[in-house]
């Protein structure tokens, strides 16, 4: 079975920016191959990692409830599948999936049954799965058989942030799917680290912080260029510190291989 990463957390603390480095450092790093879910309805993992997204999951959905699908003589099942399959880019090292905005109040389960299938599929096909979720973490609360080996929450260095910590750790631990690990990691931290008063507040909560990342004038001007994480240099302190911290924290047996021996 593939490696399950999910990457969570409140909108704007750098869930997205943190998966697409996540997916780099794989492929280029230790050399596997991802399949990356964008499940966040504000989808911007496609273009971070350089893709221009065209359609979604949530489209189709839309089109088939719509009936505005001709199935051209396929049976509906064979055709969502397929739909499904043509939503998906496929590059050299990962492939992206993109599920696109909410569902509404319309029942969807059987698209959402087919997608499931899907990803279950894709779970024994790659050794690592890359999710970037919505705030709710909906899209994992879907998924039946999928459990998540690294389950990385992300929060901005603000009491605020250290509040939506403690919701999100108790939220993941109400999903009927086995999360097997989980870390809190604050992002954006400015040079002079972080406040006391946010120390102190985060050990009242005994919300324990796996990693501080910086805030990095190279990924934020990167961004505001509207160019890939591909783009960043390689010696890029946060890129380097997210490296480091996957070391730790990903099984021996996955990351062996070196650049050298990309498989
Ligand atoms: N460590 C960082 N240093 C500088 N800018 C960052 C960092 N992490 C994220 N950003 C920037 O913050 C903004 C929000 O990040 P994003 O990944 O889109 O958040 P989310 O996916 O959680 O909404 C983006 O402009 C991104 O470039
Ligand atoms: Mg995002």
């Amino acid at each position: 079975m593939a490696f399950n990463i999910a990457v969570a957390g409140k909108g704007g603390t750098g869930k997205s920016t943190l998966s697409a480095l996540i997916i780099r450092y794989i492929t280029e790093e230790i050399g596997k191959s991802v399949s990356a879910v964008d499940a966040d309805p504000n989808a911007s993992l496609g273009a971070l990692l350089g893709l221009h997204v065209q359609n979604t999951v949530a489209d189709l959905r839309e089109d088939i409830v719509a009936k505005k699908v001709d199935f051209s003589g396929m049976s509906k099942d064979r055709y969502i599948e397929y739909a499904i399959e043509e939503s998906i880019i496929e590059k050299e090292k990962f492939d992206l999936l993109t599920m696109g905005r909410p569902e509404g109040p319309k029942c969807y389960c059987y698209v959402n049954n087919l997608l499931r299938k899907y990803m279950d599929k894709v779970g024994t096909a790659y050794p690592f799965v890359v999710t970037d979720n919505e705030a709710g973490m909906e899209h994992l609360s879907r998924r039946t058989t999928n459990n998540v080996d690294l389950l990385l929450i992300v929060s901005e260095p603000t009491i605020v942030g250290a509040l939506t910590l403690q919701r999100i750790l108790a939220l993941a631990d109400s999903l009927p799917v086995a999360i097997r690990q989980k870390f809190c990691v604050l992002n954006r931290v400015p040079r002079n680290g972080i406040h006391e008063n946010l120390q102190q507040k985060l050990d009242s909560l005994g919300v324990e912080i796996s990693a501080i990342f910086p805030f990095d004038q190279e990924v934020y001007d990167n961004a505001s260029c509207g160019s890939s994480v591909f783009e960043i240099s390689r010696e890029n302190e946060l890129y380097q510190k997210l490296g480091r911290f996957l070391q730790k924290h990903l099984p021996s047996s996955l990351i062996e291989k070196s650049v050298a021996g990309r498989t």
